[in-house]
């Protein structure tokens, strides 16, 4: 079986994606990154890709400020067909995916968010759970459905909250949290060891030792 091919989008500085992609050349993930993209021009994330030899180009997204319009839509999955995609790996990309993307790529879209979903989906969720006060955060992976922070999760890591934290240093030890949690749920992704049940994703590893051996 051929490498699996991920695409990833970013609007951001990318260290999720390094995460990813770091993950990848170690073995860790099967599968390569064959395309980054985004829709800031100037977005780290480009340059990251590009210093690691991993094609990366700028989309412009059309004239709407939290989605790409439907003629973006279409450029974002041509590209990612042309270059072979298989799984789409959002990674800090701050603009909802409507229909036309969603139809070319469905279940097989991905993304994190820095909360423990249900609670505090949306913009700068690390921000708001400091401020609502709660104990324990952390981060989310999910598949990508057509709300907001809404679909099934595959995996989450719990983050304690700190008397002396600011949103800042809570928002560093989450991205920490990030690093480990995203490469784990891409590798079961790819490798095919999830199994969706309505909202429940459950993880199916084979076995290691034969049944009755622990
Ligand atoms: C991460 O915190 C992720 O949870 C959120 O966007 C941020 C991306 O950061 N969706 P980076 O670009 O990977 O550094």
């Amino acid at each position: 079986m051929s490498e699996a091919r991920l695409g990833v989008l970013g609007s951001g500085t990318g260290t999720n994606f390094v995460a990813i992609a770091e993950a990848c050349a170690a073995g860790r993930i099967p599968a390569r990154v064959a395309l980054v993209l985004s829709d800031v021009p100037d977005a780290g994330i480009l340059a990251r890709a590009r210093e690691r030899g991993i094609p990366a180009r700028y989309i412009p997204p059309g004239p709407f400020r939290t989605k790409l319009d439907e003629a973006a839509e279409r450029a974002y999955v041509s590209a990612l067909q042309e270059a072979g995609v298989q799984w789409v790996v959002l990674a800090g990309f701050m603009r909802v995916l409507k229909s036309v993307f969603l139809r070319a790529f469905e279940g097989r879209i991905v993304n994190i968010h820095p909360s423990l979903l249900p609670s505090f989906p949306g913009l700068a969720a690390w921000r708001q759970a400091w401020e609502y006060g709660v104990k324990v955060t952390g981060c989310t992976v999910h598949f990508v459905d057509a709300g907001v922070d809404s679909g099934p999760i595959i995996g989450q890591q719990a983050v304690p909250v700190h008397d002396d934290d600011t949103p800042e240093t809570l928002l560093q030890r989450i991205h920490q949290a990030e690093y480990e949690l995203y490469p784990r749920c891409l590798a079961a992704l790819v490798r095919g060891e999830l199994e969706v049940q309505g909202r429940r994703v459950l993880w199916r590893r084979p076995a290691k030792e034969p049944p009755g051996h622990g």
